[in-house]
């Protein structure tokens, strides 16, 4: 514990909070490896033997079914039922992962989102390598911005100026490669040189949900590129979590495979591994920030809260 960043009092305090709250509202135990982030909605709840119940689970079974089926790629989308009953669930991997541990990771959510949220019409969870959502509403092509989970790197990079401007440089363009991606895979990497001391090289990584428009995706992905400069000015690194749409960048490669040169070392860097979870290591910090981030940002209070419920929960 001692490498927790909540060093502040009022973290202190929040955090012995949560250790005692979280042992009444997450349960443990559980053959899926935890999401880094799951959120579940708890505007409706179905019931046992309701028509949605089942129509949920055909759709999650569908998906996990197509994991065994090499006709499926990054994307996978399944509907049942009808008006009101009717669920929608969709599937993600994030671009550069290989299509082996994609089946794994989408497996994995279809059946970890219904432990983390047994009774809600509508939900959300992230893995480093893929992310899974589904609801009673029509999902399929309709866009949501909401902005659910955010880790940066507590290092700062030198010379932010030169460094945000190459961020914006590097995301407008990915931005657009991305949404003028196909039905199937709307997402984008690529690196730039950065004129700092600290950091030589940014990548960075951009996924869109590819059943939303070229417009969609491009204004998910302003959003969240907007939303860096709230969060998380100059840190080196970034991962923020969308409900449509996600972006990354970090100073080392995201994924080996997505490396532009060859000659680089495949190094993959911590936020990125498939250990799921926050790391509060020396490199990576979701909480020190917190007070301030509070102060600045109006997404909700409880998304902020379960953000760090979930990192205290790897830390403990
Ligand atoms: C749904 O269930 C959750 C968890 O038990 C609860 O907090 C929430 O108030 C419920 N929502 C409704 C609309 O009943
Ligand atoms: C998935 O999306 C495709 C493209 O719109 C659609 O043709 C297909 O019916 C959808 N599949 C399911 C199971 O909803
Ligand atoms: C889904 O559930 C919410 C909450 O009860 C409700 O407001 C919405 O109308 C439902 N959507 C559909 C398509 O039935
Ligand atoms: C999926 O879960 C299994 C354990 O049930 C684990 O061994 C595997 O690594 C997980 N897959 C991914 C991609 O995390
Ligand atoms: C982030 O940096 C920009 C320009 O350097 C500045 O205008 C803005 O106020 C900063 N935002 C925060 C939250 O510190
Ligand atoms: C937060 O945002 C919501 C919707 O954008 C708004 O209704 C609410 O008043 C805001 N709250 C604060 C404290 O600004």
């Amino acid at each position: 514990m001692g490498s927790l960043c909540c060093e502040t009092p009022f973290f202190m305090v929040f955090f012995i909070l949560v250790l005692v709250v979280q042992h009444s509202m997450f349960p443990t135990t559980n053959s899926q490896p935890d999401f880094t982030y799951h959120s579940c909605s708890n505007n409706a709840n179905y019931t046992n033997n309701s028509p949605f119940k089942k129509n949920l689970h055909n759709v999650l079974l569908s998906i996990s079914s197509k994991t065994t089926q090499l006709d499926y790629g990054l994307f996978y989308n399944a509907t049942s039922g009808e008006y009101p009953d009717r669920a929608t669930a969709l599937a993600l991997c994030r671009g550069g992962v290989s299509l082996k541990q994609c089946r794994s990771c989408v497996y994995n959510s279809t059946l970890r989102i219904t432990k983390d949220c047994p009774k809600q019409r509508e939900a959300e969870g992230w893995y480093s390598d893929c992310q899974i959502r589904y609801s009673n509403n029509s999902i399929y092509g309709v866009l949501d911005t909401t902005i659910k989970y955010v880790r940066w790197n507590t290092q700062k990079a030198l010379n932010p100026r030169g460094f945000n401007k190459v961020l914006r440089s590097l995301f407008d363009g990915l931005g657009r490669e991305a949404a003028s991606g196909s039905s199937v895979q709307k997402s984008a990497w690529g690196d730039k040189k950065v004129p700092s001391s600290n950091v030589d090289i940014v990548y960075g990584l951009v996924d869109c949900f590819p059943d939303l428009s070229y417009l969609d995706c491009l204004d998910c992905l302003n959003r969240l590129q907007n939303f860096l400069r709230t969060c998380c000015n100059d840190s080196m690194g970034v991962r923020i979590f969308g409900i449509s749409c996600q972006l990354n960048y970090d100073n080392t490669p995201i994924y080996p495979s997505l490396l532009s040169s060859p000659s680089l070392p495949p190094s993959p860097l911590p936020s990125s591994s498939p250990t799921p979870g926050i790391i509060c290591s020396e490199k990576f910090c979701d909480c020190l920030q917190f007070k301030t981030y509070l102060k600045m940002v109006n997404i909700t209070l409880i998304t902020l809260i379960k953000s760090i419920f979930v990192g205290v929960k790897k830390n403990v």
